[in-house]
């Protein structure tokens, strides 16, 4: 997963990657019923999260309003917090949505605090102004390991440009991904893409973009 981390990482302005795995969308819980069956949240991952929060040094829309270490039993419960949610048989946080809306959206950076959440399998930061101080795409983000989900979109980061001319064995790479429903790498700089897989796992791939990069081979 560590080398995916480092190619697929690479995801700025004219490179539009998205990783969409095969997950089971789990129906979520009325808020109206059920509060007494959900988890309550896990202590370190708590402090995760607001470490989180710590480095979000303007949120307009209030996105994080709920997320607090202050507050009644149930406003501790990170859990009940907004975008957050907890698998309802460990209590590890599995999801963050914590979509923006562009013009509204969140500003900071993305802590590495995101790492203690290791059973996190959806990150959506999407159209919030994240790039933080350099600009640059966490390369942590390659290591959380239980991700299927993960979209960055808008979220402008910058640098010199998508070059992944040298990730000649990115078909391999994705090879080892059954999972994989979607993948989006427009405008990479990809050079080739004529290996051949002497057996193709991507039985669930359904898209896959390839456009705008200059293959030195027909
Ligand atoms: C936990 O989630 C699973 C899968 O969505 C669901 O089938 C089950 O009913 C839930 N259990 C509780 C106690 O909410
Ligand atoms: C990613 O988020 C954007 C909104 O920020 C949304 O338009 C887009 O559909 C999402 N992509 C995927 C693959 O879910
Ligand atoms: C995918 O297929 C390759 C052969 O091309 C095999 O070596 C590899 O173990 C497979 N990976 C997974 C994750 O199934
Ligand atoms: C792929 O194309 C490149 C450039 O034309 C060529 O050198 C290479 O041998 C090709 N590889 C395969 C597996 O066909």
């Amino acid at each position: 997963m560590h080398r995916i981390g480092i190619a697929a990482m690479l995801v700025l302005s004219s490179c539009f990657l998205f990783l969409t795995t095969h997950a089971q969308q789990q129906p979520r819980p009325a808020a109206s019923d059920n509060t007494a069956s959900l988890p309550s949240c896990i202590p370190h991952e708590r402090d995760a999260l607001l470490s989180f929060k710590h480095g979000i040094t303007s949120d307009p829309a209030g996105l994080l309003n709920s997320w607090r270490r202050d507050g009644g039993h149930d406003e501790q419960d990170c859990c009940r917090w907004r975008g957050v949610r907890c698998s309802n048989r460990t209590g590890h946080v599995h999801k963050l949505r914590l979509r923006g809306n562009y013009e509204e959206g969140m500003e900071g950076k993305i802590s590495p605090s995101l790492l203690a959440l290791d059973h996190l399998e959806h990150l959506d930061l999407s159209s919030n102004h994240l790039a933080g101080p350099t600009g640059r795409l966490p390369e942590f983000l390659g290591s959380l390991k239980s991700l299927k989900y993960l979209n960055l979109s808008y979220i402008s980061f910058h640098g010199s440009d998508v070059d992944l001319s040298t990730t000649v064995d990115w078909p391999h790479v994705m090879n080892m991904l059954p999972s994989l429903r979607v993948l989006r790498l427009s405008g990479c700089s990809l050079a080739s893409a004529n290996q051949s897989l002497p057996h193709l796992n991507l039985t669930n791939l359904e898209e896959l973009d390839a456009s705008q990069n200059s293959f030195n081979h027909p």
